[in-house]
């Protein structure tokens, strides 16, 4: 879904480009550790042995560089007869059309490799939350059994549209609480760049110093809150959307970094959700009830380890 939407239909069904994307947040995250037990000068020598990032590159050279320069030359076309060049709006777009302030464009190369960094942003985010999601339902009946009757009003058997989807309360309040439970402890890490960064109440943090921000305790209060699978309650969500950020939703961020993919994300996983609910019945492969969520090292936010089977319903 997020070939075809953020890069293109020239790639929607191009399985290099597919694998890329589904695996490039992983390949550069899974060495993190060996990164921080090894001094930083040592870094570039080990990072060709760690990661496919090469690899990652590779692939866009081959399968987007053509893509934007055949763009590029359609472009070019439709602007010699004075024409509309009808491309379609998409990321991949925007980039190649995009004027830095200085009027250049990003070259052909760059914009490819760009494309990385929004697979990065995009991919691993929103199937986490979609897997929370699952977990979810299957750890509480008493919710699936919620959204698949509101499903049924909203859209019956036919195809998801727009106006279904806003009649499908339940859903938008499921997700915005699945999202709230799901953060990390600590997360969304900023770099103080001034020389010295105060607080409003005082407290000061030196130049290069990093903060991170308490989410799971801005979301939903101190960290014994809402522990139980029980107390997961869509209701507390009330009229409130999935993609509007508050105080007490910091999922998405906050404030000039907010995330701005996260129309596209939520969009995503109510689609797939229901793809999915309507197509398969889903159980853990253990048979047992799981608990949607665990953490590592106490912060990190990890999806439940018991693996989903998806048997095709007849
Ligand atoms: C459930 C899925 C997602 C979650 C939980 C999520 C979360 C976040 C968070 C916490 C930030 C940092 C905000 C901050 O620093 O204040 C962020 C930034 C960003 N996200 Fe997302 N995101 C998701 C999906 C996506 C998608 C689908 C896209 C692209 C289509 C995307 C693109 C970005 C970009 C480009 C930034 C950087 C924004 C900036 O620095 O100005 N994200 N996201």
């Amino acid at each position: 879904m997020s070939v075809a939407s953020l890069v293109g239909l020239e790639v929607e069904t191009n399985a290099t480009v597919i694998k890329s994307f589904a695996d490039f947040t992983t390949d550069v995250t899974s060495n993190i550790g060996i990164f921080m037990m090894t001094p930083k000068f040592l870094h570039r020598f080990i990072i060709p042995y760690l990661q496919q990032v090469e690899w990652h590159r590779q692939v866009m050279r081959d399968h987007v560089l053509p893509v934007v320069r055949k763009r590029k030359e359609k472009m070019r076309q439709a602007e010699e007869k004075g024409v509309p060049h009808g491309l379609d709006p998409n990321f991949l777009q925007g980039l190649i059309e995009y004027k830095k302030p200085n009027g250049d464009h990003y070259t052909d190369e760059e914009v490819a490799q760009s494309i990385l960094l929004v697979a990065f942003a995009s991919v691993h985010t929103t199937s986490v939350n979609l897997s929370f999601c699952l977990y979810w339902l299957l750890a509480r009946p008493d919710l699936r059994e919620k959204l698949e009757k509101e499903m049924q009003e909203a859209l019956g058997d036919g195809p998801i549209t727009n106006e279904g989807l806003k009649q499908m309360v339940f859903l938008e309040q499921f997700i915005r609480e699945v999202l709230r439970q799901g953060v990390d402890k600590l997360a969304n890490a900023k770099a103080v760049l001034a020389d010295v960064y105060t607080f409003a109440n005082g407290y000061q943090v030196p130049k290069g110093r990093r903060v991170q921000s308490s989410n799971r305790q801005l979301n939903i209060g101190s960290n014994s809150a809402r522990s139980t699978v029980d107390e997961m309650d869509p209701s507390l969500s009330g009229t409130k959307l999935a993609t509007n950020p508050s105080r007490e939703f910091v999922t998405f961020g906050l404030g000039r970094h907010l995330c701005p993919g996260r129309f596209f994300a939520v969009h995503e996983i109510k689609m797939t959700l229901i793809t999915i609910l309507r197509r398969y019945d889903i159980s853990t492969e253990s048979g047992k009830k799981p608990v949607p969520g665990r953490y590592l090292a106490g912060t990190v936010s990890l999806n439940c380890e018991d693996p989903l089977v998806f048997r095709k319903k007849k």
